[in-house]
């Protein structure tokens, strides 16, 4: 009997060729009513449940999987596999309880992330939305000595929290605009930081150093809020920060008003919560927040090579082999 594969929504074709060769493995897609929507829980709960059932579920970050969905699937499922390097939709506990083995998609994105992080960094201190939009509005000012003045990029302090693949390729980046980095993280690991001259700090010391703050940790319980009214009281006025992991990193109310009181001077964000942030949000409307919709790891080769690894890691599992990248910490 072949192995079945639940893929949730319409997947990058690059993916769906591997999956297709792969001998003895039917790959089923719900086509209605668009596929290029995320599945709705309830759907993906209610197929899942569906006889003769999934040995296989390929999902994106859109996706909760919980303890619940797994319930529903039984004991036919063996490995989820996601599309994205951030596991936080996934309860890992619950899988790992399942005896089911988990993938991601790390290293592949890295670069192409800490790439848009150099550009929304960069956009946000010198102020590049609000130029561009006085220019579309006609309402682009005379010549002033101060006129669109922001802050420099080249020399700053960047404070980087969570030195992990990401976070030492944006501070490799760094390095050419003569930063001075900083780092924070759970675990101290001055040889790895030292290859790209990234210095250790204890966070507090972070914010109150850095021009640049960029959060590069992942969400768990311990980092959900960190960024709150209490941190950003501790970072200079005339700070940045830049956010590019997840919303929920930040405290959003206390976000807004840091930079509605000028706690700290702008924000650059790919994240947020909720997402897609309706425009009517608070933040939408503030001139000194740069928002861009969960785009960082958004080329076509990025996530051709996203969706390749996806399906590498379940035709692993189908081949009763070791996932080339299991979420760290799981076994198989
Ligand atoms: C993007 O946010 C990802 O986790 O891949
Ligand atoms: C996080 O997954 C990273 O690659 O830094």
């Amino acid at each position: 009997e072949p192995w079945r594969v639940l893929v949730t929504r319409s997947f990058p074709e690059a993916g769906l060729l591997l999956l297709r060769e792969e001998p003895n493995l039917e790959v089923v897609i719900p086509d209605e009513p668009d596929a290029s929507d995320a599945m709705p829980y309830d759907k993906m709960k209610k197929m899942l449940a569906e006889a003769p059932g999934y040995d296989a579920l390929l999902c994106f970050l859109t996706d909760k999987i919980d303890a619940e969905l797994l319930d529903s699937a039984g004991s036919r499922l063996k490995t989820v596999s996601t599309m994205s390097v951030g596991y936080n939709h996934m309860d890992v506990a619950a899988c790992t309880d399942r005896k089911l083995s988990l993938g991601h998609t790390p290293d592949v994105l890295t670069n192409t992330v800490a790439d848009f992080i150099l550009g929304v960094l960069i956009a946000t201190c010198r102020r590049i939305p609000a130029g561009v939009k006085v220019v579309k509005d006609d309402v682009w000012g005379k010549w002033a000595p101060l006129y669109m003045c922001g802050r420099d990029v080249h020399h700053a302090t960047v404070g980087i929290m969570g030195l992990g693949r990401i976070g030492m390729a944006v501070a490799k980046r760094l390095a050419g605009f003569d930063c001075e980095i900083l780092y924070s993280d759970a675990f101290r690991m001055d040889e790895r930081a030292a290859t790209v001259g990234a210095t250790y700090v204890e966070f507090d010391d972070l914010l109150a150093r850095s021009d640049i703050v960029i959060p590069l940790c992942p969400l768990t319980a311990e980092t959900t809020g960190l960024f709150d009214a209490t941190a950003f009281g501790k970072m200079k006025k005339t700070a940045v920060l830049v956010n590019c992991s997840r919303g929920e990193i930040v405290n959003q109310d206390a976000l807004y008003d840091a930079l509605k009181n000028g706690t700290i001077w702008a924000a650059g964000l790919d994240v947020t919560v909720p997402e897609p942030l309706p425009a009517s949000d608070k933040l939408v409307g503030l001139e000194n927040c740069m928002i861009v919709p969960h785009m960082a790891s958004a080329t076509v080769a990025c996530r051709e090579d996203m969706a390749r690894i996806a399906a590498r890691n379940v035709i692993a599992a189908h081949r009763g082999e070791k996932l080339p990248h299991a979420v760290p910490g799981t076994s198989k």
